[in-house]
């Protein structure tokens, strides 16, 4: 892993759907590091743990960030100003496992589809099956589309796209893609892994609390089935990416 804690510079900070903000920040040697599906963890200004959020797209020179206020250390972020510097630990984790010459299909839900845009621009042709409540939680659609992804937005209830959940559109194209890469609450998860199981390989991006970041605190600790066997796993080292069959999603 070759990661560092380095300062960046926050060149936008907006907000694209309520209680939810687009950070491009900016740094000279990190973000090249960058794969799809790692995460960074941000120094909050008066905060001590740092905040893991995913990489949703990355050039050489700058990240960006999307991320919902959930608590303190997000809404401080949400404050934060176009020019002020951010102490950033990146780039952390094991991302998605992208093989060329396959079709991907990427699944996510609310929060959980921000990581999967810079994902989908590493393959051609993608499909993107994403899911929210409402259509005032809708993200990234035109980001999509510009990636030349085939799009397909569904909400629980109907108010935009599609009326109904990720699984019942991806199990609806089944057959139209190779494998599948997802990111979402764990009950979305779950219930993708279960549709793609002795189909297709799928992926999941899992979400624990953390700590370091770097696999020395052992807060994200969870229980994973690797190779056959049960192993308690550091979601920030091995993951936060887990192929479907090793993540215990009742545990
Ligand atoms: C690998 C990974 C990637 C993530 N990517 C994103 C993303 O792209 N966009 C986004 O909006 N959110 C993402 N999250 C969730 C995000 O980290 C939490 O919402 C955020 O840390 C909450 O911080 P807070 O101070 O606002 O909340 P508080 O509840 O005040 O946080 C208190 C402490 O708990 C930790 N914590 C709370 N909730 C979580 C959580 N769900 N996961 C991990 N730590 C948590 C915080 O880091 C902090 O140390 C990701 C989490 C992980 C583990
Ligand atoms: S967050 Fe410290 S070991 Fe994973």
């Amino acid at each position: 892993m070759s990661y560092d804690s380095q300062i960046f510079k926050l060149t936008e900070n907006k907000e694209i759907a309520k209680g939810i903000f687009d950070w491009t920040v900016k740094n000279d040697e990190l973000p090249a590091r960058a794969k799809c599906g790692q995460f960074v963890n941000i120094k909050v200004p008066g905060r001590v743990l740092r905040r893991p959020i995913s990489i949703c797209d990355a050039t050489d020179t700058t990240l960006r960030l999307v991320f919902q206020v959930k608590g303190e250390g997000t809404k401080v972020m949400s404050q934060m100003k176009p020019g002020e510097d951010v102490e950033i630990l990146a780039p952390l984790g094991t991302g998605f496992d992208i093989k060329p010459g396959k079709r991907y299909c990427f699944v996510g839900g609310g929060i959980g589809v921000p990581p999967l845009l810079f994902s989908a621009k590493q393959t051609d042709n993608p499909m993107v099956i994403m899911g929210f409540r409402n259509k005032d939680l809708v993200i990234l659609k035109d980001d999509f589309k510009a990636a030349g992804a085939e799009l397909y937005t569904a909400t629980d209830d109907g108010s935009f796209g599609i009326h109904g959940f990720v699984t019942d559109v991806l199990s609806e194209h089944m057959g139209e893609f190779d494998e599948v890469c997802a990111c979402g609450p764990v009950p979305m998860l779950k219930a993708v892994a279960e549709v793609c199981r002795g189909k297709v390989r799928c992926q999941v991006s899992l979400e624990e609390r953390m700590g370091c970041g770097i696999g020395a605190c052992l807060v994200c600790s969870c229980k994973t089935k690797i190779d056959g066997e049960e192993h308690m796993t550091q979601v920030c080292r091995r993951g936060p990416v887990y192929d479907a069959g090793e993540v215990f999603y009742d545990a």
